[in-house]
């Protein structure tokens, strides 16, 4: 057995003072963010798209139009920043080979891409075919070989200890319970000793505070996620919050960084 320690490190974002007018306004667009959310593949996509117990998104580049909205006027950039801090908390080397499981239109991969350098590898796998799609159109328009796949976390299509860093971002929140069990065991899987899972979603609803917690989409508690990941095997979990600025309607988020054992 594994003697596993849980870290927090508080992560004080700057308040914002923008009017609570505005942001009853703005909540509006939050919900809109989940209205390309599908439990089954779309008629237009079912022939390639995987079976999941996950809520599948899908757009492509009407989600991306809708999240850079969403991100700019009503998160105040919130959405890009969680990306960044994921990205840093994974430590990335040049070279090194990341996965990023929910990738869906490849945002944070393309970041990762540029962290691993050509000698890296990326990949990207997502349920819906129209996120994986976009994806792909926007690493070939930047000339990055990043391979984005079709694909669950119920079933990751990689051979055993394949990689040194995976990523989940804001994906947990879109699987039942039994599936992030099964998903976390299909990391631990595909990664390396000693590789790292990186880990940011939306904070449960419930620890949401003040026009956050109108947010209507699901979230995750970081306190029942680091037990989940501890009992697929990994150590050194350690959680950081990220808080919503004051009146804002980014509902809040964790991190979460863990070690292959
Ligand atoms: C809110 S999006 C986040 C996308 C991306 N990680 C980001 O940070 O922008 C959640 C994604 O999880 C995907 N998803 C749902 N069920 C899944 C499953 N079983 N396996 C992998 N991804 C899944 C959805 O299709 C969706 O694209």
């Amino acid at each position: 057995m594994h003697e596993v320690s849980v870290h927090c490190i508080h992560h004080a974002q700057r308040e914002s003072t923008h009017p609570l007018t505005k942001e009853r306004c703005s909540l509006k667009g939050a919900r809109a963010m989940h209205s390309f959310a599908r439990h089954r593949p779309s008629r237009a996509s079912k022939a390639s798209a995987k079976e999941t117990k996950g809520l599948i998104l899908n757009g492509g580049w009407r989600y991306d139009l809708m999240i850079w909205f969403i991100d700019t006027f009503v998160f105040r950039g919130q959405l890009r920043q969680l990306r960044q801090r994921a990205a840093i908390l994974a430590r990335i080397q040049p070279g090194e080979q990341v996965l990023d499981v929910g990738c869906g239109t490849g945002t944070l991969a393309l970041e990762v891409q540029r962290r691993v350098g050509r000698a890296g590898r990326v990949a990207g796998i997502d349920p819906s075919p129209q996120q994986i799609a976009r994806a792909r159109s926007k690493a070939a328009r930047r000339h990055v070989p990043i391979e984005f796949q079709v694909g669950v976390i119920e079933q990751l299509a990689f051979p055993d200890q394949t990689f040194d860093v995976v990523f989940s971002t804001l994906m947990m929140h879109h699987l039942p319970a039994s599936l992030k069990r099964q998903g976390l065991a299909e990391i631990a899987r595909v990664l390396k000793p000693g590789g790292r899972l990186v880990i940011a979603d939306f904070k449960r609803k419930q620890e949401r505070q003040g026009q956050a917690a109108r947010f209507h989409a699901g979230g995750s508690s970081m306190q029942d996620l680091a037990a989940l990941v501890k009992d697929a095997g990994f150590s050194q979990v350690e959680t950081e919050e990220m808080r919503p600025p004051r009146f804002s309607a980014f509902p809040g988020a964790g991190f979460l960084r863990a070690h292959k054992s």
